[in-house]
């Protein structure tokens, strides 16, 4: 069978590894991918925006399967168009795919179906924005509507920040468009973590727990960054915990969109803040985590081309998803600067010295090839993952491949999983 992997970060090279394993032995291709993933599939020259470009590549190629990894596609209703010309698709509607889309339309949803979020109110005023800013105080948190790549989001410790913050989304429209609205939200305390499950409009198979690293320094210090390591098992997700975020969170979640008629298939990705009072929703995206796949993907244990077709075709319920024990840490290894500018071009050396190595993996994210030499070519260039006993283990594992790999400016974070780590679970 021939498959499609769209996307070319390191969520995209776990998922064509992921996929190479099964026993179907399927041929991937992956449209546009880095050169990593062009050593396990053939990289396509469409960008993963290109939606008439994609589409017409299937018609042509006819892939009996197509993975979607990135939300931009999925916002711009590639799902749709793929599935309106008969294909097997892993990845929701453009409808279904507003839960990332939207901060306004999964705040609405969420606030009239009862399930635990966050208190906030949506404005497009920036004066009635301010005065509502003003009358609660801070902390407070503000969010831009719509897609802003990770960086539509500003938690405010004073109101000053807070209105500093408006100005940037609706004045001075530093999200473009997708700041003219703003959902204004009360912060939560807690502990974040991430609950990913698949979804086949109707079956809910959550995976196992994750956490990632968002800020860009040790310590949690710095900008945010798209995520700059994660772990997984989350140890703040007990058992129990689990059960209600299935039961309190994501069914009730499905249910409404299945009311609103969105046949949702493909990952839904819950953000959460395990408070004093229970988990609440901080966000929903509509696709795998970027680097939470690169620990979730290796402790599959059940075939994953089985699995995307199940979902695609609504079939989940007659799979049984089955995992590795073994925790799983991923450190990633970065551009000098990111997430600000940052160059490229820089040679990456150490790679087969780091591939050696049992139990880790290097995936690739922002890498090219020129001739033989494998070189950086965005802000986050290799996400590496360790597999082991514990999860100091599984960080030794990675660290121990991290250090065999240079390039000039290489930055990475060393605490990765410290917060799992202290937790004392
Ligand atoms: P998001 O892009 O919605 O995931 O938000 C980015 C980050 O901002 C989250 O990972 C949280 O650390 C933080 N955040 C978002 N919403 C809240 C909230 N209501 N309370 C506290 N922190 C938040
Ligand atoms: N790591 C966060 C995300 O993929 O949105």
């Amino acid at each position: 069978m021939d498959i499609l992997v769209v996307g070319s970060g390191g969520r995209e090279h776990a998922m064509c590894w992921s996929l190479a394993k099964s026993k179907r032995q399927p041929k991937l291709f992956c449209a546009p991918g880095n050169a990593g993933i062009s050593k396990i599939a053939q990289c396509v020259d469409i960008k993963a925006e290109d939606i008439e470009g994609l589409v017409k590549w299937c018609k042509d190629r006819k892939p009996g399967l197509v993975v979607i990894g990135p939300e931009v596609p999925l916002c711009l209703g590639l799902a749709d168009e793929l599935t309106k010309e008969g294909f097997q698709v892993f990845g929701p509607s453009k409808a279904g795919a507003q839960m990332e889309g939207s901060k306004d339309f999964t705040k609405k949803l969420l606030l009239e179906n009862h399930i635990p979020t966050a208190r906030a109110a949506t404005f497009t005023d920036y004066e009635k924005a301010l005065a509502y800013v003003r009358a609660q105080g801070a902390p407070i948190v503000i969010k831009a509507d719509g897609l802003a790549a990770g960086k539509g989001v500003t938690v405010c410790e004073t109101t000053d920040q807070a209105e500093l913050a408006l100005e940037e989304a609706m004045k001075k429209k530093a999200f473009g468009e997708a700041g003219s609205k703003v959902v204004i939200e009360e912060f939560l305390k807690g502990e974040e973590a991430s609950i990913l499950a698949f979804v086949d409009g109707e079956t809910i198979v959550p995976m196992v727990s994750a956490q990632d690293h968002k800020r860009v320094f040790d310590g949690d210090k710095g900008p945010n960054t798209g995520g700059m390591g994660a772990y997984s098992p989350a140890p703040v997700v007990t058992e129990s915990l689990h059960e209600e975020i299935l039961d309190k969170i994501l069914k009730p979640t499905v249910a409404a969109l299945q009311r609103m008629g969105i046949v949702y298939k493909g990952v839904l990705y819950a953000g959460l803040m395990i408070t004093p009072e229970g988990p609440k929703v901080i966000e929903y995206n509509c696709r795998f985590g970027d680097p939470e796949t690169q620990v979730v993907l290796p402790r599959l244990k059940t075939d994953f081309v089985n699995i995307c077709m199940a979902v695609a075709q609504g079939k989940l319920s007659h799979l049984k998803i089955e995992w590795d024990e073994r925790p799983a840490a991923c450190v990633v290894m970065a551009s000098e600067g990111y997430p600000g500018a940052y160059p490229k071009g820089k040679v990456i050396e150490g790679l087969e010295k780091a591939a050696a190595h049992a139990d880790s993996y290097v995936f690739h994210a922002g890498t090219a090839l020129v001739g033989y030499k494998t070189v950086t070519s965005g802000g986050r260039v290799l996400c590496v993952t360790g597999l082991g006993a514990t999860i100091q283990e599984a960080l030794d594992h990675a660290y121990q491949a991290v250090g065999d790999i240079h390039f000039e400016g290489v930055h990475f974070r060393k605490d990765i999983g410290w917060r799992a780590l202290t937790s004392g679970r």
